[in-house]
């Protein structure tokens, strides 16, 4: 029988922060999102749609299995797992200012390793993100990423920060997958936290910019069907997603939570305040 664990509710202040930018990163909103949970015994933590990870690094769980489509999203979480130092002097090699041209030529070679499984593509794919225009990942249709140099001065996780990533991720299991991939996996009393890329709110936002396959309406559907499916088996399931009626209808029979948060919505440097749901079963 699993051990029962208690779950401490944290404060942003005592979590850690993301050591990346991500669209839809839920690092402004982890707070609101912790104070309207009121869960103490699971057994186990999942995030299929893993990004910057923030609900894992505000929470205190005895093992999670953390996983995203992008390859070489994944592949950062399990070289700071495994060798946070290196990932530091890597990153700290950059002179900076930045220019374009060290920019594009990491981007080059970011993308003639595309996937690979290893801490130089790491720290590759850390300085684009944190260099690029705005942090976004976005790919062309040859799926090789095309997001423009954007930030000469960027700031890097300290070693302390990477340090302790490092230490909270030794209980994780960090895996590349489709999100349904976890339904093998997780058990009634397991915790899952599913963040799936928004619906387009307009034609230049960036929010679903990920990956190769553009997240549609049925992808949602699909989310939804599978929410319900980890429901009914006992699972405890917190959805996030955008205050939008087609997101409602999907999660009728569901516990909705309203919120808002600041997020860039277009190629412009323009923050606005959009309203966000927080759906759960508890
Ligand atoms: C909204 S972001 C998650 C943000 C994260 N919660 C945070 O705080 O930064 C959505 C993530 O889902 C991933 N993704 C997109 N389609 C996916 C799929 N079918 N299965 C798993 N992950 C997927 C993207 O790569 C992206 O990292």
């Amino acid at each position: 029988m699993e051990e029962q664990v208690r779950i401490a509710k944290k404060t942003s202040e005592q979590g850690l922060k993301p050591f990346i930018r991500w669209a839809g990163g839920k690092q402004n909103l982890i707070k609101e999102i912790y104070k309207n949970l009121n869960f103490t015994d699971v057994n186990r933590y999942f995030e299929p749609f893993l990004g910057g990870a923030s609900f894992f690094m505000n929470g205190n769980f005895q093992h999670s299995f953390l996983s995203d489509l992008n390859p070489n999203l994944t592949n950062c979480y399990q070289q700071i797992k495994d060798n946070p130092g290196a990932i530091f002097q890597g990153l700290s090699t950059f002179i900076t200012p930045v220019t374009q041209e060290t920019y594009y030529s990491i981007r080059n070679e970011f993308n003639l390793h595309n996937g690979q499984q290893t801490l130089e593509q790491a720290v590759r794919f850390i300085f684009l993100n944190r260099t690029s225009f705005n942090g976004i990942y976005r790919v062309n249709k040859s799926g090789l990423y095309n997001v423009p140099f954007g930030k000469p001065n960027p700031a890097f996780s300290t070693l302390e920060q990477l340090n302790n990533i490092s230490n909270k991720l030794k209980s994780a299991t960090i895996f590349n997958g489709y999100y349904d991939e976890i339904s093998n996996l997780v058990l009634a009393n397991d915790l899952i936290y599913l963040d799936p890329p928004y619906p387009k709110l307009s034609d230049t936002a960036y929010f679903n910019h990920y990956t190769l396959d553009k997240f549609d309406n049925n992808e949602q559907e699909k989310v939804a069907q599978f929410a319900n499916d980890m429901r009914e088996r006992g699972i405890k399931v917190v959805i996030s997603n955008a205050d939008l009626e087609q997101i409602r209808n999907l999660y009728t029979a569901w516990n909705i939570i309203e919120c808002s948060a600041y997020r860039y919505i277009s190629c412009k440097k323009e923050k606005i305040k959009v309203k966000e749901l927080i759906i759960k079963n508890f």
